[in-house]
């Protein structure tokens, strides 16, 4: 019996996850990511699993350019042929001897990456087909030159990205492989940064994302808080000194130039994280650091579509007995006094103002942010959009009942009043057990 309840609710989880999952399925389908590997990605325990989700994003449709590193496989290489690697204002001077082992590190690890791809797929079910993989020489590379008196030789910058041909064989569902690597008119071979080369194939594909690993879990406030977002300007605040060549760093700059250029939205994840890559892109929550252009966190109206993602947001409260129980049927009904906050299709905040015309007042109630999203002036920016709608509707004020956000309400300009002030048929209602304050705001006309 007790295990027969444990499979239920596992179930029930499974087929929450499921529907929970399902928008993020259906808004990826079709976009175009850019993902952007460092060498000690390939290196970690974890890349085997990083592989596997990759081709589960290709499964479902998504178009997938991967770009790799290779800096901790080529510095080995240097180690063992007695080559001292050196460094000029953090760019590597890649001599003619220098720039073969370069290329043997490339495509040594080209070659397990396509392997990984394979042996991933032989362990998948029969029907799910490995995602064809594509390289070439789609990158066209120019020397960096001389700078302060020093060559760098073979290293090299970004010219061009044949990005129409890229764009044509993710039509085709070919997922493209890109090295560290491009190639001069002239004939020469490059060593590239692929944090550089990922940045413009995201920018020059008009990608949808850029998502860069790394070894931590994204960026960090000073206190050593996990940022879960961050907009343009707050990435720019944290990008810290341009001589940081670490693969945090190398990230971070990537997602901010991405997004300042164009791309919509970039990530930064952790690749010793399994799942991570599944985590930030099917769930509301995610597992690193989003970098966004513009406030993509919407207010509206609630619809009727709504009522699930609100009881999921409300119904903890109401266990806790911070909000007063509300049934789905009542929910459903009540839906249309709703205003909500939504995020990638998830509903992340709430609030509800509820109309007492006779008394030219009405009732703000069930004001929610999702626990991972307080703090951020969420519920004060609802508050405001629903003081419009008050204006609007010509009422004078707005009360509220309380039993422990007392405070908050005081913040936001309410102050205490005694139950009389309450619309009649508020006040018959009114659960003295309960002992709700009563908060009031006059609204400005
Ligand atoms: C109250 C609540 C809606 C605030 O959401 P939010 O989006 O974090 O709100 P804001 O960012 O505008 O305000 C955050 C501030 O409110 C403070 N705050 C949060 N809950 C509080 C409470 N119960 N009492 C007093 N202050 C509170 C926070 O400490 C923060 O202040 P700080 O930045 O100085 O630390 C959110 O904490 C919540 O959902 N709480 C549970 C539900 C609830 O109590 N709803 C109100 C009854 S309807």
């Amino acid at each position: 019996m007790a295990l027969g309840e444990c499979k239920s609710v596992n179930n029930l989880d499974y087929v929450k996850w499921f529907r929970d999952t399902s928008p993020y399925i259906q808004s990826h389908q079709g976009k175009t990511f850019v993902l952007m590997l460092p060498g000690a990605a390939i290196a970690d325990d974890n890349f085997i699993n990083i592989i596997g989700d990759i081709n589960l994003l290709s499964s479902l449709g998504i178009r997938l350019v991967l770009v790799y590193g290779a800096r901790p496989q080529i510095e080995a290489r240097f180690a063992a042929a007695g080559i001292d690697s050196h460094l000029h204002k953090g760019k590597r001077v890649t001599d003619a001897q220098s720039m073969n082992l370069v290329c043997e590190s490339v495509g040594a690890l080209r070659n397990q990456i396509e392997a990984a791809f394979f042996s991933r797929h032989l362990n998948a079910p029969k029907e799910v087909q490995a995602a064809p993989l594509i390289s070439g020489n789609f990158v066209t590379a120019m020397p960096y030159g001389v700078i302060d008196g020093v060559d760098l030789q073979h290293t090299g910058k970004v010219r061009r990205v044949a990005s129409q041909s890229i764009a044509g064989l993710l039509d085709q569902k070919q997922l493209v492989l890109l090295p560290p690597l491009g190639y001069s008119p002239t004939g020469e071979t490059f060593n590239l940064s692929y944090a550089e080369l990922a940045t413009r194939v995201a920018i020059d594909l008009k990608a949808d994302k850029l998502i860069a690993f790394c070894s931590e879990d994204g960026a960090y406030n000073a206190k050593g808080k996990l940022y879960r977002e961050l907009t343009l300007l707050e990435c720019q605040a944290t990008l810290g000194s341009d001589g940081d060549l670490s693969d945090h760093r190398l990230a971070l700059e990537a997602c901010y130039k991405a997004c300042e250029q164009g791309v919509a939205r970039a990530h930064m994840l952790n690749y010793s994280d399994d799942g991570a890559l599944l985590k930030e892109l099917f769930s509301r929550d995610g597992a690193g650091t989003m970098v966004h252009r513009d406030s993509y966190e919407l207010i509206r109206r609630a619809r009727i579509s709504d009522v699930g993602g609100i009881l999921d947001l409300i119904q903890p409260l109401e266990r806790q007995g911070i909000l007063v129980r509300r049934s789905r049927e009542r929910l459903e009904m009540e839906v249309e006094h709703f205003t909500v906050m939504e995020k990638d299709g998830a509903i992340i905040a709430c609030a509800a103002l509820y109309p007492f015309n006779s008394a030219n007042s009405g009732e703000l109630a069930c004001v929610v942010t999702a626990a991972e999203y307080q703090g951020g002036g969420r519920a004060a920016k609802l508050l405001k959009h629903i003081e419009r709608q008050a204006k609007k509707l010509g009422f004078e004020q707005l009360f509220t009942l309380t039993t422990q956000t007392a405070h908050w309400f005081i913040e936001q300009g309410f102050e205490l009043a005694n139950v009389a002030i309450l619309p009649d048929e508020k006040q018959s209602f009114y659960n003295y057990q309960r002992n709700s304050k009563v908060f009031v705001k006059k609204i400005a006309n």
